[in-house]
């Protein structure tokens, strides 16, 4: 007794100590990850114990890297329903903001009965997840909802969607088949057994701990059905902007047998940087080179490397399909004319080759005037961040994909 009152209290002042020097686990380290809690207050939980979890949260947020780039955290308790409006992942922007905002009022005590399928549905269907980042679930729960079908078809939709869903199972009606029905596997990874609930702060040293080195699961919209050469072309401009849009189409295209070779006329990347894999990107594009300024003559410039890489691609990769995907910055564009916009459509026409451009942050009249004078396949990727623009970039996803696919090889540029 005298031992284990000894061990709480060593429990509790190691807690302590993490709490006041925020000890942010290394593997957690700028990790871009969308963590959402999902604590269950059903009458089957008690009070004190509902307490723990509480705790349970916090412990977990002193190690993670806090930060509107990085980790992002969301939390909800349910029962019979859950409380709205939830912490959501952009509500706050600091550790500190983040663990005060851990209390009463905003994660009540419910009791009721167990309703975890609109807890996990609700945490599905949130559009804050942003795409490309690690999303995680943590249930803390006994088990024993009251819909164990729709629990676990839950659960598996959620992971269909690219979440990892770890279980932690608590409480004194503990029903394990339903941890097993939730939890991503392996079960041993994903799911904690925890007997009593102030073994829950042992788990806070683990779970940062498996959860921080979790890829991102990619769901892509885009399925790559057969070889294909995707070239990236940028004005000097907004370098950095472009490279961000084409790592979220990678982000959203799957392809697991590497039908696709990528090129990257962009002033970041080193010039040679065509024929590469996704992984290789960051090696020729270390943004040391700095991106030139945008004149007169950027526009032909870009249209005659486009020719070169086109021709270059196709020899080394003849049965490839081309897709080209211009980023097109404002300043450039600013020294598009109807001519030079006329070269970037009849190098399409002439090569059978599907043109794609993408303005970013682009006004209204520009984008009408590409699209009179250009193709139909424009569009514009406002100012700000990526992840509030999803319609846009499924539809650029999209567009790409279609070139990608289609059946019909393209005419060889050197034809004539
Ligand atoms: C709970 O957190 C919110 C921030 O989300 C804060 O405004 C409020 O004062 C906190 N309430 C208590 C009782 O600490
Ligand atoms: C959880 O722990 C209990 C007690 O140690 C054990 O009987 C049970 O099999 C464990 N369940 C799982 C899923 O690991
Ligand atoms: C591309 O082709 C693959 C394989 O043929 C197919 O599964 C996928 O749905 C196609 N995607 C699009 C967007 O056409
Ligand atoms: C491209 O081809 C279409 C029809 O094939 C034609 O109407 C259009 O004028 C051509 N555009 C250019 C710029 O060559």
């Amino acid at each position: 007794m005298a031992f284990s009152f000894a061990l709480i209290a060593v429990v509790a002042l190691m807690g302590t100590v993490h709490c006041q020097f925020g000890s942010i686990l290394n593997e957690c380290r700028e990790k871009e990850m969308d963590i959402f809690f999902l604590l269950d207050s059903s009458t089957s939980i008690y009070v004190n114990d509902f307490m723990e979890q509480q705790q349970f949260v916090r412990d977990v947020i002193n190690r993670l890297d806090i930060n509107e780039l990085y980790t992002r955290v969301g939390v909800l308790t349910f029962s019979d329903d859950y409380t709205r409006p939830a912490l959501g992942l952009s509500r706050a922007r600091s550790q500190a903001e983040l663990l005060n905002s851990i209390n009463d009022s905003n994660l009540p005590y419910r009791t009721g009965i167990t309703n975890t399928h609109l807890a996990l549905r609700y945490v599905r269907e949130n559009n804050e997840f942003r795409p490309g980042v690690t999303k995680v679930m943590v249930v803390v729960t006994d088990g024993g909802s009251r819909q164990q079908g729709s629990t676990a078809r839950e659960a598996q939709l959620a992971q269909d969607e690219g979440f990892y869903v770890f279980v932690v199972g608590v409480g004194q009606y503990r029903d394990e088949s339903e941890w097993r029905a939730m939890a991503s596997n392996p079960y041993d990874r994903f799911i904690f057994n925890v007997t009593e609930f102030r073994q829950l702060s042992y788990v806070a040293t683990q779970l940062p701990t498996r959860a921080c080195p979790l890829p991102p699961i990619f769901m892509g919209t885009c399925q790559v059905g057969q070889p294909a050469d995707v070239i990236f072309v940028a004005g000097p401009a907004n370098n950095d902007r472009a490279y961000d849009i084409i790592e979220n189409f990678v982000d959203r295209t799957r392809d697991p047998r590497r039908f696709l070779s990528y090129t990257l006329l962009l002033d970041i990347c080193q010039s040679s940087a065509g024929g590469i894999q996704p992984s290789e990107f960051a090696s020729y594009c270390n943004r040391l080179n700095e991106p030139g300024v945008a004149d007169e003559s950027t526009l032909s410039d870009l249209v005659a490397r486009m020719e070169n890489a086109i021709t270059i691609n196709r020899r080394a990769n003849f049965d490839a399909r081309q897709v080209i995907v211009i980023l097109m910055d404002v300043e450039t564009f600013a020294y598009a004319s109807y001519t030079t916009l006329r070269d970037f459509a009849s190098l399409g026409n002439r090569s059978g080759i599907e043109l794609v451009l993408v303005g970013m942050g682009m006004s209204n009249r520009d984008i009408d005037f590409a699209r009179s004078r250009l193709i139909g396949n424009v569009f514009n990727v406002e100012d700000g961040l990526l992840e509030y623009q999803e319609t846009v970039l499924r539809s650029i996803t999209d567009k790409i994909c279609e070139g990608i696919n289609q059946s019909t090889p393209s005419i060889d540029i050197d034809a004539n």
